[in-house]
């Protein structure tokens, strides 16, 4: 039963070379993390929800997968808009196989908290890379809500949760400040009959609580010691929702950054989300002295959206020192911001960034062995990264994404301003997260190039 999944070795080899400015406007695909909340919350809302702007992504498609084998009906009516017919909390039927969530976390970290609540075994695996990301910060407190869990070592996936139709309800103190784990537990809290809290030592991205007030969830947050502490109630039936999806801002950095890299760009980047707990890369590259126009936009939903108009001066951003409070809002940013490091001006250091080790590859690790091999100066004090910019970096190289879509594009991204184009391996990673990067990068006027041929 415990088997992993089967990893697609990804061949492709893509390359981001320099060329001239970028100009256009762009409308990036829907978040991921908004996504995933969408179809997992729907599914347990009693009647059919309505999602539009979804991402159409590996990822997404993992949890829509898994939930499908689940007992949900999900249909697709439109490019990103599907109607999700949810079976109500505690209304999952166990599954036929093993659920594969493929490279994502948010899936089998989230997947796990509402499993918890049905009395039934299901097994949950994922590709090379997930294999190796940590679960127990979920399996602890879902365990401690009376859930049981076999683990492979070091309590990795493949694992095996049997849910219950008892759970306690808890108050569990996260050691690290994660959206996923907060998000699971209070999955969870669903299903137990009284007052499910979370306390987090700093606030992370509160997607899942504002979709689930939106499907009639009673959730509140109160300020906990520099951290915040979010708790649902129980046993409430969810009622279906309407959620509109806006564009995800960390697939929206990578624009972001080689418009500001190349001398002369101009690009809109249109529908963006702008929740405050995502916007920290926005903050850091004003800190550098990027032009980014911001223009608010009505909010389509729970959501705040914005259009954004940024300029490049070519060689004018300057280094930045980001203390470990931007870590939370900015942690999927750090492979784009490290890259707009690389060109500018000075020493910068992006402080406490621990969990980078634990993503989709140990990015901390990853940007540091890149960076260099490009001709960038960087190293890792503790957990700090430092990079020192140059504006023209040599390039000339070829990197393997490791399996995570955003070291893949952020080196294709640093590429178009470097001397020499970088190559990625395995760049079909890239499909997790932005499918149609390459041709949108390509329709900006980059020179990215993501159909090359593994050499
Ligand atoms: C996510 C939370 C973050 C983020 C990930 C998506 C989510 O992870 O890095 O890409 O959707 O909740 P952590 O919760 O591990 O910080």
């Amino acid at each position: 039963m415990m088997q992993p999944s089967s990893d697609t070795p990804s061949a492709e080899t893509a390359s981001g070379g320099p060329g001239g400015a970028l100009s256009g406007r762009l409308r990036v695909p829907g978040d991921k993390s908004i996504s995933h909340r969408a179809f997992l919350i729907s599914a347990l809302a009693v009647g059919e929800s309505r999602a539009d702007g979804c991402l159409e992504a590996e990822d997404v498609l993992a949890t829509q997968a898994c939930l499908r084998a689940l007992g949900v009906d999900i249909r697709r009516t439109a490019p990103g808009s599907y109607r999700i017919h949810g079976v109500g909390v505690h209304g999952l039927a166990p599954p036929d196989g093993v659920l594969d969530c493929g490279n994502s976390g948010t899936a089998a970290r989230l997947l796990a908290g509402m499993l918890t609540g049905h009395a039934f075994p299901a097994v949950l695996t994922g590709d090379a890379s997930l294999r190796r990301r940590p679960m127990r910060r979920v399996i602890d407190p879902l365990d401690a809500m009376g859930a049981e869990f076999v683990t492979a070592e070091g309590g990795r996936l493949p694992i095996t949760v049997t849910g219950t139709d008892d759970l306690i309800p808890v108050t569990w103190t996260s050691a690290v400040a994660s959206a996923q784990v907060k998000t699971s537990v209070l999955l969870a809290g669903l299903h137990a009959s009284g007052i499910t809290t979370v306390v987090e030592p700093r606030q992370s991205r509160d997607h899942g609580e504002r979709m689930l007030r939106n499907f009639g969830a009673t959730v509140s947050a109160s300020a906990a010691d520099g951290g915040l502490a979010v708790s649902v109630e129980g046993n409430t039936p969810l009622r279906p929702a309407a959620i509109a999806v806006p564009g995800d801002v960390s697939s929206a950095a990578f624009p972001l950054v080689a418009a500001l890299l190349t001398d002369g760009s101009e690009v809109e980047l249109e529908g963006v989300g702008t929740n405050p707990t995502r916007t920290g890369i926005l903050d850091a590259l004003r800190a550098m002295g990027a032009d980014i126009e911001e223009e608010r936009v009505e909010d389509a939903g729970a959501e705040p959206i914005a259009n954004f108009r940024v300029r490049g001066r070519g060689g004018s951003l300057q280094a930045v020192d980001l203390g470990p409070e931007y870590a939370p809002r900015t942690i999927d940013e750090y492979p784009a911001l490290a890259m707009a490091a690389a060109c500018a001006n000075g020493v910068s250091r992006f402080r406490g960034l621990g969990e980078l080790r634990v993503k989709e590859s140990d990015r901390l690790e990853a940007l540091r062995t890149g960076l260099q091999a490009a001709g960038v100066a960087a190293r890792i004090e503790d957990d700090d990264l430092l990079i020192e910019g140059t504006p023209c970096p040599r390039g000339g190289v070829r990197i393997d994404s490791s399996l995570d879509h955003r070291i893949a594009m952020a080196f294709l991204v640093l590429g178009t301003a470097c001397a020499e184009p970088i190559e990625v391996d395995g760049a079909a990673t890239i499909r997790t997260s932005w499918p149609a990067f390459g041709e949108a990068m390509r329709q900006l006027g980059a020179a990215i190039d993501t159909e090359a041929a593994a050499a």
